[in-house]
């Protein structure tokens, strides 16, 4: 399936239907219809969790659930959280003014399992959302599933890989294995993790056309320039099931858990057709209004 060169029927470009309001919307109506309870953001100062400076993904306000030392009246949901990632694991502050998606400060759109629904419910509502809500053309995405890891003991996920191929009904070259830096999502040094499955966004441009020595293969969790600005990561799946210690060990979580966290700049700029997240209309009233302000 080679991919298509970007026209106007494969960038979505339609900032009308795809507003920022619109598209935050659509994810929580979305996992609403599907029993999600929709939960507000939690502050960016996490409360009482002495292993995080900042707020760095959806699921800290519930990292209790994970661990199985707290319970809510809700077994799913789905929120919008504001996050900062510029200290810690997630620490993204070197990359942001370099490339075009990564931000200090940002939105993630997530939605959850506490025990209830797991891999095959969370990878094909991330697809349908995608690909029949917002129609992205599936050849423009690629997924990466964890690859195993010998030092944790852990196998391939080959559940995911079996989902994906067989529920989803990915391209088969599109599905690939990577290790535990890239598919083995951890909240901190400590605290839950698992596998997990991403899910990538080819905006094509240079490198498109295969005859240039490209290999779109090979353009998926690289810092190949030639690629960096063409994929780019929307939203992972994690597969929550273990707790790591103190000591680097990993114990088996109490239940089979879900978390999701997708980039809602990143969505946006690709719904909207734009190559940059500061092009989507979250970023250019704010710019339009300093340009008035300051006269430059
Ligand atoms: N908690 C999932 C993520 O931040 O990717």
């Amino acid at each position: 399936h080679p991919v298509r060169p970007m026209t106007a029927s494969t960038t979505h470009g339609s900032t009308q239907r795809f507003t920022a309001a619109r598209v935050r919307q659509d994810f929580l109506d979305f996992f609403a219809q599907r029993g999600h309870a929709i939960v507000p953001s939690s502050p960016v100062f996490p409360k009482d969790d002495p292993t995080l400076l900042f707020t760095n993904a959806g699921m800290n306000q519930f990292k209790d659930v994970f661990l199985g030392t707290g319970t809510r009246p809700y077994k799913r949901a789905a929120d919008t959280q504001k996050c900062i990632r510029v200290s810690g694991k997630h620490n993204d502050l070197e990359e942001v003014g370099v490339d075009t998606y990564h931000h200090t400060f940002f939105e993630m759109l997530g939605n959850w399992s506490f025990g209830d629904y797991f891999k095959e419910d969370a990878i094909t509502w991330a697809w349908t959302l995608l690909t029949e809500v917002w129609g992205l053309p599936k050849d423009r995405l690629w997924v990466t599933v964890f690859g195993g890891d010998e030092n944790d003991g852990l196998p391939a996920d080959v559940d995911a890989e079996r989902i994906w191929l067989q529920k989803a009904g990915v391209y088969p070259k599109r599905v690939l294995r990577f290790g535990r830096k890239a598919n083995f999502w951890e909240m901190g040094e400590t605290g839950p993790c698992g596998p997990c499955t991403e899910i990538h966004f080819d905006r094509g441009g240079p490198g498109t056309n295969p005859m240039d020595g490209a290999d779109p293969k090979h353009g998926v969790n690289t810092d190949d320039p030639r690629f960096k600005e063409r994929f780019i990561e929307l939203w992972n799946n994690v597969f929550m099931e273990f707790n790591r210690l103190d000591d680097g060990r990993l114990a088996k979580l109490p239940a089979q858990s879900v978390d999701t966290g997708m980039g809602f700049e990143r969505i946006l700029s690709v719904l909207q057709g734009k190559r940059s997240n500061y092009d989507t209309d979250l970023f250019t009233p704010i710019f339009a209004r300093i340009e008035e302000l300051s006269g430059r």
